[in-house]
């Protein structure tokens, strides 16, 4: 089978597509064969091995996994001899943040892995797309006791994570005023965005509005910058550290310093992510945002694309599996 390969952690460039042996499922695995996955940014962090704490779960000097990929949609394809959840010729899907060599066009996960089925009428690209963003947009709202009348500002709508926050929050009914370039306004209104700030043209922590909470899912501001846009007793949260690393600490020290707190997304409990992503799918009420397509041979360019920060929802690869 074909898979995306590497035994050194740098660019792209270290990746090459090389025919390698089929995984065998162990007695509680199943092997999947893969019909769609993405590059998304935890990916690129795998594949660099940045920042530094991630080889802490990936591997210390070199990859544990010689193939990336994090995400999967596709078929039940063999059992080992103890899997009671799964079936052959089950549609499943599932995300693992410490790798799953699903850059391949067939990957074998435990069954009591985050890996579920796939709602009826949700394609492959799609489910696989609902995964990463999804899991991470999740631990961000579920850090916040959210009501139908919270004010939220949310910045970097457009993002994997951003454009499925923006779906989970306008699904607890909440206002949300989302930031987008130019060129995505359209986007972000057609997502539920109830007002939205052009961030090319607006600075968004100049808005004084007496929000309930902050949001930045692109990590592009500071605590100390957008404190004045929070109500008291308002809470910020960012997906990245910040520019010196402070967000952890300060979400140790707000609390006892300030009526305005930082929180940290530690997302632990895929699963639950998955499940709350499934559910909204089902119903209707979730979409992925999918901006390129790139067969499994061109790899190394989805990663640039990612790379590049510049991506609108995800990144899919469609593996040419039939
Ligand atoms: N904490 C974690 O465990 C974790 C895990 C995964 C990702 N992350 C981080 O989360 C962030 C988001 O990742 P992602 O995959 O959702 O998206 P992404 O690829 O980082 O973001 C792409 C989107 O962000 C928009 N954007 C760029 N600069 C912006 C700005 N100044 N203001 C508003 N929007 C801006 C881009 O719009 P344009 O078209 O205008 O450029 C693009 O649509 C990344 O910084 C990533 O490193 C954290």
């Amino acid at each position: 089978m074909k898979a995306a390969v590497r035994t050194q952690y740098d660019p792209p460039e270290v990746l090459s597509i090389r025919e390698v042996d089929m995984p065998e499922p162990e007695s509680n695995e199943v092997r999947v064969k893969v019909q769609a996955t993405t590059v998304n940014r935890t990916d690129c962090g795998i594949l660099w091995g940045k920042p530094a704490i991630i080889r802490l779960f990936t591997g210390l000097s070199v990859p544990n996994l010689t193939s990336t990929g994090t995400d999967f949609a596709g078929e039940v394809e063999a059992i080992g001899t103890e899997v009671i959840r799964f079936q052959v010729g089950d549609r499943v899907w599932g995300f693992d943040d410490n790798g799953l060599a699903s850059h391949a066009q067939y990957m074998t996960i435990a069954e009591d892995k985050p890996i579920t089925t796939i709602p009826e009428g949700i394609s492959y690209e799609q489910a696989t797309a609902s995964a990463e963003g999804a899991h991470y947009a999740y631990n961000f709202i579920n850090k916040v006791k959210l009501q139908p009348d919270s004010k939220v500002m949310f910045n970097g709508a457009t993002g994997a994570i951003g454009s499925a926050a923006l779906q989970f929050l306008k699904y607890h009914g909440t206002y949300v005023t989302a930031t987008a370039n130019t060129k995505n306004i359209n986007l972000i209104q057609s997502l539920g965005a109830d007002r939205v700030i052009d961030y090319e043209q607006e600075d968004f922590t100049l808005d004084y509005d007496g929000y309930d909470f902050v949001f930045d899912a692109v990590g592009k501001s500071t605590f100390g910058k957008c404190k004045p846009l929070l109500k008291s007793g308002g809470v910020y949260i960012s997906s990245e550290l910040g520019p010196g690393a402070q967000n952890p600490f300060l979400a140790l020290a707000t609390p006892l310093l300030s009526d305005k707190k930082v929180r940290f997304p530690v997302p632990l409990n895929v699963p639950r992510s998955l499940e709350f992503t499934r559910k909204l799918l089902r119903e209707g009420k979730f979409r992925p945002v999918i901006d390129r397509t790139y067969p499994l041979e061109e790899i190394c360019k989805a990663f640039e694309y990612v790379h590049s920060g510049q991506k609108t929802g995800n990144v899919v690869i469609k593996m040419n599996n039939n």
